[in-house]
């Protein structure tokens, strides 16, 4: 099949100086964004006669060759030649890796490709290696999929590229505490994670809902610590992390998962291979539910305790009172540190609730024989203690902003989360930072519109964010810059249950990360970024990886109007043409483009999508906006609606300003406790069926209400019960989404409706605000 191919292929080469290019050749897209790239004529065409050649220190270049020639072998089904002499140099119809006496930078290389082949040239190994992760990006994107593709000729454009990173850290972490990923999956992160040139891998291996990582010296660690009572969910419309029941004495834990310390090493030597380093964090003294539920010793109280199956847990730290703790934390970490090889330990040291040390003796009289102000003293005491067992063993500890309560240890390295100013102060103060400031970096925040993403991230952190973001702060000086050792994209897993998942969050706001960490400021351009992503999504698709495309999904924005919706349409990424039906059809390129705002004047379904030159580039957004018969009656309120949230007063249930999955939304209308209100028409108006869209968001005690029950009145006094819709089950579940309760009932003409609906009053034993009433957020009662 490729023999066949290959004069033709030649043919239209020839002929390409004047005609037009061969269909698969592609404009040069490449993420991150190389130093220096120049475009120039003409094309290689990669063979089964092409030589590989490899010029320099063979046991250094072979295995970057063999690297390569996998990829080759997986994607096209051949593999070429090695010649391991300097003859290799001289070939046409090559590809030369060359190690030279280059030692400008250690991950830096050039590459050149022209009619007669490739050279790619570095000091290092690992520059190499970044070279052919170029070449690979070089590649006609459908050669990116591993279903190989004999029939597609190997067509690589002329260019010149000199690459260098900015930054030496670049990462990525994964939280397999949230949900566990096995050792397959962890290296396909390391397999993405070398196309984008990122050298860190920060591996979240601890935290209260699962430890996973077999302790030799504490086996109930993994046999207790990495098993959890099962409560996952796949379906994407309901979070349920965050109100899930604890576990209970007989209840069995099922799900979980860990890693041997063999599958570790293999791991860590998968990720070497791709010149990444793995970082281990072991969260302490906080978020160790799981620990101390298989080590209660170490905690304040002895527990017991079980581990937790989702949510946000309190009483869950480390003892700094009791010295077992500290025995504890030598003999593990030692453990962890023999499995790690990396100059660096990540120990966690995030978001410790200090209650129970409050209320412990041990940890009372630590304070008072250690002359420490407080708990965050007894804090700092607990990290400079972890730190000297780290430095102990030649490694760098490494902790979250936190460690900076209370006095920083002497030697630590900050990774700054809970914005900028951690990092900021760190570096000020001397020491080495890593920035992943949560807005900027957190790959398990929202990155679209509340209502058109899969229900999977709260807050937000969108692409353009993660692209612009400065690294250094301008308020640091030159020197205390130098002390930023670069930047880190965050995927915490609480809503991330699966592969893909976990590529939807990660791409490709993780490109953009990347291309911040690696990419010269000046080089960097937001405009050509989002183009070359069109090439990167062409990758993605041929793997068959899930990825987002909501920077350039359209954003459908509403306002009621009296009697109508008004309708604004956009996209994050600037300069699309938009373009949308109303009639329920697949928008398309001869659809109606949009210009303005308009406004709805009847229930309708918009469907718009996104295109940048002729091409869609967009996912088609949907939303359906109900334009009803009570927009604009009167409503009485027998139960008064919150003055915090208040929607903007009487008329907010009947204004058409339908909210968003965000409590923030001031659409939302809120009542503490249950709901009755009259919903009055100006004229007697048939009516058949009742809907409320209501919040759930347990965590903060909003629930569904029970039941809703509708009333119908023709003259406004007296009314007569017309329907009623009982959810015990869904109003008593815990989560975060919208949910929709409909009424029906026979036609009938009134003037007035009531509407009753009746809170959770108490809200249950085990769940969020247990034992007050809930409250009931409402954006609009739709009426047909
Ligand atoms: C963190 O997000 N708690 C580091």
């Amino acid at each position: 099949m490729l023999k066949k191919w290959i004069p033709l292929v030649y043919v239209v080469l020839l002929a390409c100086q004047t005609a037009p290019k061969v269909e698969n050749v592609e404009e040069v897209s490449i993420i991150p964004q190389p130093s220096s790239l120049k475009t120039g004529e003409g094309y290689f065409v990669i063979d089964e006669g092409t030589k590989l050649g490899i010029v320099g220190n063979e046991s250094v270049v072979l295995p970057v060759a063999k690297h390569l020639n996998q990829y080759l072998q997986a994607v096209s089904g051949f593999e070429l030649d090695i010649a391991t002499s300097d003859k290799g140099k001289e070939a046409n119809n090559s590809i030369v890796l060359e190690l030279t006496g280059d030692n400008s930078g250690e991950e830096s290389y050039q590459l050149e490709s022209s009619t007669n082949g490739i050279r790619i040239q570095s000091g290092t190994a690992q520059g190499l290696f970044y070279g052919i992760q170029t070449f690979k990006q070089l590649m006609p994107t459908k050669l990116s999929s591993f279903n190989q593709q004999a029939d597609l000729p190997v067509v690589i454009p002329s260019v010149e590229i000199e690459d260098q990173p900015r930054f030496g850290w670049r990462g990525y972490m994964l939280d397999v505490s949230r949900h566990f990923f096995g050792k397959e999956d962890v290296k396909r992160v390391l397999d993405f994670m070398a196309e984008m040139k990122l050298n860190r891998f920060h591996w979240h291996l601890a935290d209260d809902q699962g430890w996973r990582v077999e302790i030799k010296g504490y086996p109930k660690l993994t046999e207790v610590g990495a098993w959890r009572v099962d409560y996952n969910t796949t379906d994407e419309t309901v979070s349920n992390w965050w109100g899930r029941p604890v576990q209970k004495p007989g209840d069995k834990a099922t799900y979980g998962g860990f890693y041997t310390q063999d599958d570790i090493r293999e791991i860590v030597a998968y990720a070497k291979e791709r010149f990444i380093e793995v970082v281990p964090e072991i969260d302490m003294p906080g978020h160790a539910q799981a620990t101390i539920a298989a080590y209660p010793e170490i905690s304040c109280t002895g527990g017991p305790f079980y581990v937790a199956t989702g949510g946000v847990y309190k009483d869950n730290t480390y003892c700094p009172g009791k010295e077992v703790t500290f025995e504890f934390v030598e003999n593990v970490l030692g453990e962890v540190m023999d499995m790690f090889p990396f100059d660096y330990i990540h120990i966690g040291g995030d978001e410790c609730n200090k209650l129970s040390w409050q209320a412990h003796d041990q940890c009372q009289k630590r304070i008072a024989d250690e002359g420490l102000e407080d708990e965050h003293g007894l804090q700092s005491y607990f990290i400079k203690r972890v730190e000297k067992i780290v430095n102990a063993r030649g490694k760098n500890m490494i902790g979250w902003d936190e460690i900076l309560e209370g006095g920083l240890a002497p030697n630590a390295t900050v990774m700054s989360w809970r914005g900028e100013t951690g990092g900021i102060a760190s570096a000020r103060a001397g020491h080495d930072v890593i920035m992943t400031p949560s807005k900027y970096c957190y790959l398990d925040l929202k990155q679209g519109h509340d209502d058109l993403e899969p229900n999977l991230g709260y807050s937000y952190s969108f692409l353009k964010d993660a692209y612009e973001y400065k690294i250094v702060s301008d308020s640091l000086t030159a020197e205390e810059g130098k002390h930023v050792l670069g930047v880190q994209g965050n995927l915490w897993t609480e809503s991330i249950s699966d592969w893909g998942k976990l590529t939807y969050m990660s791409f490709p706001r993780l490109y953009a990360i990347a291309e911040n960490g690696w990419t010269l400021e000046q080089s960097k351009d937001w405009e050509g970024f989002t183009h070359r992503l069109q090439a990167q999504f062409k990758r993605l698709d041929a793997k068959g990886e899930r990825y987002a495309t909501s920077a350039f999904n359209v954003w459908i924005e509403h306002e009621g109007g009296g009697k109508s919706v008004d309708i604004t349409l956009r996209t994050e990424v600037e300069g699309l043409d938009i373009y949308y039906t109303l009639d329920g059809t697949e928008p398309s390129i001869n659809s109606n483009k949009y210009e303005k705002s308009f406004a709805l004047g009847k229930t309708t379904t918009i469907k718009a999508t996104s295109f940048r030159r002729g091409k869609q580039v967009g996912n088609v957004s949907e939303m359906t906006f109900p334009v009803h018969k009570a927009a604009g009656a009167k409503v009485v309120y027998h139960t008064a609606y919150s003055s915090r949230k208040s929607a903007g007063g009487e008329q907010a249930l009947v204004d058409m300003n339908y909210a968003k999955l965000n409590s923030g939304d001031a659409a939302w209308q809120a009542i503490d406790g249950d709901v009755e209100l009259d919903i009055v028409f100006e004229n007697t108006t048939e009516v058949e069926k009742l809907e409320l869209t209501a919040l759930r968001m347990t965590i903060s005690g909003t629930y569904l209400p029970e039941t809703v029950e509708v009333y119908g009145s023709e003259d406004g006094q007296a009314f007569k019960k017309l329907g009623e819709t009982t959810q015990l089950e869904a109003s008593h579940t815990q989560g975060r989404n919208k949910v929709t309760t409909a009424v029906s009932f026979d036609k009938v003409a009134v003037k007035a409706l009531k509407v009753k609906a009746k809170s959770v009053n108490p809200i249950p034993e085990g769940h969020h605000r247990a034992g007050s009433a809930s409250r009931i957020f409402m954006d609009e009662l739709v009426v047909y």
